[in-house]
């Protein structure tokens, strides 16, 4: 038999080359998820295969309209991209509505009936509305060209979301040369966002998580170091360093005062207020802080002691996905400017197996329920690094929480335990 092995050198590299670029991943028939070109979430845009033009250098304009200024939960939006460029004759676009504090999916988009758009999901179920075949309306000149569809705000208060769009204006060459694309990030905050944002003072503490909802309370412990009497002011931030909810307390001297409902307190309310953030804690006098999240189905109460952000680089000593383990994580950015944070895993053995980068707000926090889900692993156990890549790098905080659920007689709850970060030398 003869072997064809032109034929056959051909097929293997025409393989390595599909499998090796990304070529295979993206074409006019709609690109491939992650492509938005989020500066908050640290993505890639259309630029990975439409090199010719740096992002947004065209003389173009891409526009985002529809996105509330505050959203109103369950609330559905009409949005709408539109793309212009003089001379240009095809069009193409990416969005997602994700949870800044996530980078989670934050409501539910949907489509437009006009079959322009379609959608994708990411392996953490993100939601990415692009472009069909069809949207690309090949041979329209710039009118402008828009995509319709619509955005549902979630049915809880996610804090806020963040809208990461890109557009392409294309030359209608059916190539990736010769067109221009922009990116365009819009934030739509909640419904009581904070007016206030946070100023720590060098001395301030951070009680790094607090949470309130039908699962879990959280107790607050001041601690007076000293034998004058401390006035302690204690801020509720979330996950854009907005000042939620504060109040003063008073630990006497050499004494301990416990706040029971330590968000309830902060927050006045008379409901659950199914919240998740840090405490910030301004004190007249030296004191120790603690925070005892508590199962309400347990009792199981794990604990967090006052800290500040201590260096750039991170260790969070260990992390497991499991059997039934999970492993959160919550990363604060212990200053006024945004900050950059690399996240990386490596397993038990020291092999490095992910990494994520998002851009925390000043004094803001990422927090996830699955830190190797957010990094696209599962059945991991290992380390995780924590890394602020800004050019002049910014203290960071950060902690992991290892939990598993337990059945008792009351129901199921969780067993947790949270491990502070070590600063690597
Ligand atoms: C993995 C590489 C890749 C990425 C990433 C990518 N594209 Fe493309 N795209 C291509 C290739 C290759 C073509 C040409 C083949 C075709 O038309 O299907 C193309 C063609 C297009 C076209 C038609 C261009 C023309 O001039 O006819 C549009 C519109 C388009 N892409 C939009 C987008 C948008 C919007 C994004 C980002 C959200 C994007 N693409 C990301 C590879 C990519």
């Amino acid at each position: 038999m003869k072997v064809d092995y032109k034929r056959a050198l051909l097929l293997v590299s025409t393989i390595a080359f599909l499998a090796s670029s990304e070529q295979l991943l993206a074409f006019s028939t709609g690109p491939a998820v992650r492509r938005t070109g989020s500066a908050i979430f640290n993505e890639l845009s259309c630029t990975a295969c439409h090199r010719d033009n740096a992002v947004n250098s065209g003389s173009g304009t891409l526009a985002l309209t529809g996105v509330p200024s505050s959203y109103v939960l369950g609330q559905a939006y009409n949005l709408t991209v539109s793309i212009r460029q003089t001379g240009q004759s095809r069009w193409g676009f990416q969005l997602a509505a994700r949870v800044r504090a996530s980078v989670t999916q934050a409501g539910t988009l949907q489509l437009g009936s006009d079959g322009f758009t379609q959608l994708r999901a990411d392996p953490t179920a993100v939601q990415f509305i692009e472009h069909t075949s069809a949207g690309t309306r090949q041979g329209t000149a710039d009118d402008p060209v828009t995509f319709n569809f619509t955005w549902t705000a979630p049915t809880t208060n996610v804090g806020e979301v963040v809208f990461s769009v890109a557009a392409n204006a294309a030359n209608n060459n059916s190539a990736n040369t010769g067109d221009f694309i922009y990116t365009q990030e819009t934030i739509s905050r909640p419904p009581d966002a904070p007016s206030v944002t946070a100023t720590p003072s060098q001395t301030a503490l951070i009680v790094p998580f607090a949470v309130e909802s039908n699962a879990y309370r959280t107790n607050l412990g001041l601690t007076n170091l000293t034998s004058t009497a401390a006035t302690v002011t204690v801020q509720f931030i979330d996950q854009s360093g907005g000042v939620v909810a504060s109040k003063q307390y008073t630990s006497p001297p050499n004494g301990l005062f416990q706040v029971g409902g330590v968000i309830r307190d902060l927050m006045e309310s008379q409901t659950t207020p199914n919240r998740q953030g840090y405490l910030l804690l301004e004190t007249t006098q030296a004191i120790g802080a603690f925070s005892t999240p508590i199962d309400n189905t347990r009792l199981d109460a794990a604990v967090l002691q006052g800290t500040r952000g201590k260096a750039a680089r991170l260790i969070v000593p260990t992390s497991t996905s499991i059997g039934l383990f999970r492993t959160g994580l919550i990363v604060i950015n212990d200053g006024n400017v945004p900050n950059t944070v690399e996240i990386r895993f490596r397993d038990n053995g020291g092999t490095q197996r992910a990494t994520r980068s998002i851009t925390l707000a000043p004094y803001g926090f990422l927090q996830t329920e699955d830190v190797p889900g957010f990094l696209g692993l599962s059945d991991t156990f290992g380390p995780i690094e924590v890394r602020s890549t800004n050019t002049t790098p910014v203290n960071l905080i950060a902690v992991s929480r290892v939990f598993a659920p337990v059945t008792t007689a009351n129901g199921t709850g969780t067993a947790s335990a949270f491990f502070s970060e070590e600063v690597a030398p």
